[in-house]
């Protein structure tokens, strides 16, 4: 079933029970005896949106070294596909985790946004616009999808500021002959939950977004395959879909649901449950599988009592979360021993903030339904829930064996050679004349600090043990996503508003 299913005894470390004393324990022996400043932590995740920025920056970009870039994107297909977000440390649009990003942001703003003091809701609603004002530009067009703007083995190859960049910047697309109801679906459900956003905000944009939503939704749909199958070259081994793409078809179904209330989408989910898997992989979610997200957010229908019909992903959910608590059942997800949610793979900060963000909604959902979830002869509250997702946050930002933040520019130490090109190369302003491709290799390889701080960035973080190199090639560990930090926005909004 579950790809990164656990198997005993390798799920019942020292850390679990460690850690399932310390829940039992309750608020007095959290680790975070000084507290932390989850309002910096907010604002600085939201800045990091910033530093990704690609395209043309408007006058108010806030992180200043970060110039213009790939003004040209698209003009080789004759479409304009300029702005979007880098996803991480090189100068590639992938749309895939592009769409979930803007997904994931959005849904922060959605449950968390009234939690988004000082200023940090509007910081938050521009970086979700920022992500959807491309998606519009990539789905300008009836039956066709731009799915990503540069070649990776280009792009890959050097090491170089996307202000210099002069590699190849392919526009990569899919269509009725070359489907890809993953990044489709993924793309509908971004741009649903984003009108979801602007509804109040900005009526016209809201009803673009939707209407937009619901086309790409339809041709995800009508051609049904996987995108890595006619652009495998172009997306893989980086954003493969490995899992299907059936998730994303539940998951644009989903959203849709939330965005329009029609009747047919719900209708959609309840006839296509069995035959997209709506049971698999309980434990999962991030950029390539949405299942437990897909759970989660339909059971707050559930649990309002609107939809029986979806009593099924309830019941996935609460099984979901039992496979979150340390030494209540086989599905087991990992922790290291210093507490941190660990799967394997790279990366792994993705998984924490993508879980503990379903595990703080979910709470939310059985608050108001006065609900607890029963996993076997224990019951874990909506407190619990929280709980378990604050110690994620608090070990995230400093508390863990290394004493280390690991979002950049966040307390005394911090990672120093994040694995960032902009970052890690002197800035435009610093050094304007250009840095080739093989030049950039000497900063690269230097054991100096990067000297721009790329300010919110959160690392792919610590090994299995606690361990984190803080080295650029280490790229598992040391590289920040834009993924990462969606879903800790409303992580850190609403911790911030309860500390
Ligand atoms: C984690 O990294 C440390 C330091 O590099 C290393 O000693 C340890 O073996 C690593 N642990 C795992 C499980 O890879």
């Amino acid at each position: 079933m579950a790809r990164n299913s656990c198997h005993l005894p390798a799920c019942f470390p020292a850390a679990a029970l460690f850690l399932l004393l310390l829940l039992l324990a309750g608020d007095h022996l959290r680790l975070s005896a000084a507290g932390h400043d989850y309002h910096d932590a907010l604002r600085k995740s939201i800045l990091f949106f910033e530093g990704q920025r690609s395209g043309r920056l408007p006058t108010d970009q806030r992180v200043r070294w970060r110039k213009n870039s790939a003004l040209h994107d698209g003009a080789s297909a004759g479409v304009d596909l300029t702005g979007g977000y880098y996803d991480a440390g090189d100068n590639i649009k992938f749309g895939f985790p592009m769409a979930f990003t803007t997904t994931l942001l959005s849904w922060s703003v959605i449950d968390f946004g009234r939690n988004m003091g000082g200023g940090e809701l509007g910081n938050a609603v521009r970086a979700v616009k920022w992500g959807t004002d491309y998606l519009l530009k990539a789905t300008a067009h009836d039956g066709v999808v731009y799915v990503q703007v540069g070649d990776p083995l280009s792009d890959h190859n050097c090491w170089e500021r996307p202000e210099d960049m002069d590699t190849l910047r392919t526009a990569y697309r899919i269509d009725a002959n070359h489907p890809g109801s993953d990044v489709a679906g993924e793309t509908a459900a971004a741009l649903a939950a984003a009108s979801i956003v602007f509804r109040s905000r900005n009526p016209a944009y809201s009803r673009l977004l939707l209407d937009r939503a619901i086309k790409v939704f339809e041709f995800a749909d009508r051609h049904r395959g996987a995108y890595s199958s006619s652009l495998n070259y172009a997306v893989c081994p980086f954003y493969c879909d490995v899992n299907g793409y059936q998730d994303e078809l539940l998951w644009g179904a989903a959203w849709l649901h939330k965005a329009t209330r029609r009747r047919e989408y719900r209708e959609y989910i309840v006839r296509n449950e069995v035959v997209l898997r709506a049971g698999d992989s309980i434990n999962e979610f991030g950029w390539d599988n949405k299942h437990a997200g897909i759970n989660v957010l339909l059971s707050k229908e559930v649990l309002m009592g609107r939809a029986n019909d979806l009593k099924q992903f309830q019941i996935n959910a609460d099984a979901f979360i039992c496979s979150l608590l340390p030494g209540i059942s086989h599905t087991q997800v990992q922790y290291s021993p210093g507490g941190l949610i660990f799967k394997a793979g790279g990366s792994n900060m993705q998984h924490v903030t993508s879980l503990s963000f379903l595990l703080l909604a979910y709470s939310n959902y059985l608050s108001h339904a006065n609900h607890a979830v029963t996993c076997g002869d224990t019951s874990a509250s909506p407190a619990l829930l929280k709980r378990l997702a604050r110690r994620q946050v608090d070990y995230i930002l400093g508390d863990n064996p290394l004493r280390i933040s690991y979002m950049v520019g966040y307390g005394p130490h911090y990672p120093q050679r994040i694995h960032h090109r902009a970052s890690s190369l002197p800035s435009v302003d610093a050094h304007p004349a250009r840095i080739a491709c093989k030049a950039g290799s000497r900063y690269y390889m230097s054991p100096n600090p990067n000297p721009n701080i790329l300010v919110g960035a959160v690392v792919g973080g610590p090994n299995s043990s606690d361990a984190f190199p803080d080295s650029r090639p280490y790229f598992q560990e040391s590289e920040p996503t834009t993924y990462i930090n969606a879903p800790l926005v409303g992580l850190l909004a609403y911790f911030s508003a309860h500390p």
